[in-house]
């Protein structure tokens, strides 16, 4: 048996992985167990998780692999400084204590993190060889091209090559500080959204906007050539040097300062997002076009902070030149741990790989799971009443039966999902029918004021017929964006289209109800679909077919189990404080359900205050 364990660590979203033999064995964030949002820190309490699930220790361990090589990290950013100082002095003296301290010992600090107990030989792989493997190697695929698609990991920002059997080759590269990820991280920082999670807001805002400014930004900004490849005019941007990602010459293109976080939303901004957007998807149509052309693959596999963009996976999918397209969930550094891994097993240590056509991530539900009796204890505990349910459909009918009532649920079952969509494991479900739910969702659970609809999961079956998919085609890890499909559509009042067109509060826009499913459809009719199966997740499957039965609608709003700023709850106390916290209405843990009108004198102002107060607004 050969035990292999992934970390990534140090920059943004750490996790841990582990293989054994080749299989997923587990894998998870650790900011789900320290209840810090992209927690940046070494990932014990996941790779504690990681052995407790293989039933572990550290002894057990034949290899410990590193996402990234941190020698040739240290360098880009040693060479980026001295290439832009004087001026670049102030933030590398900033930055260079954190080095020094975390990084250029790195290889003493990760053995030294996991104690004494560890044997195994500690591996180093390339950023992107650690993005490229967590595309191919779960993919369905024997053979594929690959892209992977980076903010900043080493040198390289861009990577493709070819995956086949059990072996990847990288062959090109666009170097930094070229990135389309930093691109569109520019624009996400210059609309007044956080850099490294606001980019999702920047996407969604972006059909409320023309894309006026998109030849401005190519003439600028972005030399884009026909192999795909760019240029980038650093004299718009920040980061090489500063602490902002844009310059004043960036701000005086587009007529202005970067709007502040809590300020309105323009115009501009919904235009900006819709130029930004429009150019991202031109760069990957034509890397899809040139990788297809370089590697003669039909087959695609993604993976990089960009392949999260499901707007443009949808168009590549649609419009580009390949057959099929595979996407790895935990497409951002998180599945760097799960790619290193695998890298050593197939890679390094040269052991086969058959795709079957299926992948093998497992749904992506990787992470911790809690038993029925684990949950009813803890309940017990703290003395609150709950309802057993008598067997898997009396659950079913009554979950179905509260959501029938524009009521919403915390579902959570199984285990845990790896990557930063909820999938079905911790999410909150709600009627996709109401058109109340967009709003009540927001401001009654999340506490935020939003602009965009929330992501529907539809049964596998029934896909084609709601959205613009081709039958057989799938979405299960949410990272494909597509059109509601037209027969759905209800007829828009044209007054009132008018009227809202200018109007400036985008959450009256994106509530008109355009569709018999208005809390998941955008203001373009675009939706981000996640379709569900019972193979991936038979407890979902089986929820949907009976709320199908039901009510004629095989769909339902899926969002992550969390407040604004949480990250997705991982046990029954998790997920049990944020139903203290928000209006939901039911917790469904495993065959368990909490209502929370019996929990009404347990809820308690000051400490639902102190719980939202621990969460940063995001
Ligand atoms: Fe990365």
């Amino acid at each position: 048996m050969t035990s292999i364990l992934g970390i990534s660590a140090f920059y943004h979203d750490s996790a841990a992985s582990l293989v054994v033999d080749g299989e997923i064995v587990a894998a998870a964030q650790e900011e789900r167990f320290t209840r810090k949002k992209h927690d940046p820190g070494f990932p014990s309490l996941a790779v504690e998780y990681c052995l407790r699930e293989a039933r572990l220790s550290m002894g057990d361990l034949d290899y410990v692999v590193f996402y990234e090589k941190p020698l040739r990290k240290f360098e880009r950013l040693l060479e980026t400084y001295v290439g832009y100082a004087p001026s670049g002095f102030k933030s590398f003296a900033m930055a260079m204590p954190v080095w020094l301290r975390e990084k250029i010992r790195q290889s003493s600090v990760i053995r030294q993190r996991l104690g004494d107990g560890l044997k195994a030989p500690l591996v180093f792989t390339d950023h992107h060889e650690s993005h490229a493997a967590s595309a191919f190697f779960p993919s369905p695929f024997q053979e594929a091209a690959i892209l992977t698609l980076d903010g900043v990991g080493e040198w390289s920002t861009t990577a493709f090559g070819v995956g086949q059997g059990n072996r990847i080759t990288l062959t090109r590269e666009l170097q930094f500080p070229h990135s389309l990820g930093l691109l569109y991280s520019a624009f996400t920082y210059y609309c007044g959204f956080r850099v490294n999670s606001g980019e999702y807001k920047l996407m969604g805002l972006a059909p409320y906007g023309r894309p006026i400014y998109r030849d401005l930004i190519t003439k600028h900004l972005i030399d884009l050539r026909d192999d795909g490849s760019f240029w980038m005019d650093m004299r718009y941007f920040n980061y090489c040097q500063g602490l902002t990602m844009t310059s004043p010459a960036f701000h005086e293109l587009f007529g202005g300062a970067p709007r502040s976080p809590e300020s309105a939303i323009e115009q501009r901004h919904m235009d900006l997002a819709a130029s930004i957007q429009a150019v991202t998807e031109d760069v990957m149509l034509a890397m899809g076009r040139e990788v297809h052309k370089q590697t003669g693959m039909r087959q695609l596999v993604l993976a990089g902070g960009v392949a999260l963009n499901c707007v443009a996976n949808g168009r590549l999918l649609r419009e580009g030149p390949f057959d099929d397209i595979w996407i790895q969930p935990a497409a951002g550094d998180a599945g760097g741990a799960l790619g290193a891994a695998l890298f050593v097993w197939h890679q390094l240590l040269d052991k086969p790989r058959q795709a079957s056509g299926q992948d093998t991530q497992k749904g992506s539900l990787l992470g911790p799971r809690f038993t029925t009796q684990q949950i009813c204890d803890f309940l017990d505990g703290i003395g609150v009443s709950y309802i057993r349910a008598t067997g898997e459909q009396d659950l079913l009918d009554r979950v179905s039966d509260i959501l029938e009532h524009e009521q919403i649920v915390g579902w959570f079952q199984g285990r845990m999902e790896f990557g930063p969509r909820a999938l079905g494991a911790r999410s909150i479900l709600g009627d996709p029918r109401s058109s109340r739910m967009q709003s009540t969702m927001n401001l009654k659970i999340k506490f935020r004021e939003s602009f965009r609809p929330f992501a529907p999961c539809v049964l596998e079956s029934e896909a084609h017929r709601w959205f613009g998919l081709e039958e057989g085609q799938t979405s299960p890890y949410m990272l494909i964006v597509a059109p509601v499909r037209e027969e759905h559509y209800l007829p828009i009042d044209e007054e009132l289209e008018r009227t809202m067109a200018s109007d400036p509060d985008l959450r009256k826009r994106v509530n008109i109800p355009r569709s018999v499913i208005p809390a998941v459809t955008h203001v373009d009719y675009s939706a981000r679909v996640q379709t569900v199966d019972r193979a991936r997740n038979p407890k979902l499957t089986a929820l949907l077919t009976t709320f199908y039965r039901r009510t004629g609608c095989p769909v339902l709003v899926n969002t992550s189990f969390n407040v604004r700023g949480e990250p997705i709850v991982c046990t029954p106390e998790d997920a049990y404080r944020c139903l203290l916290a928000t209006e939901m209405d039911a917790l469904v843990l495993e065959d368990v359900i909490v209502l929370k009108r019996d929990l009404s004198d347990r809820v308690d102002a000051a400490e639902r205050e102190r719980h939202l107060a621990q969460f940063q607004l995001d």
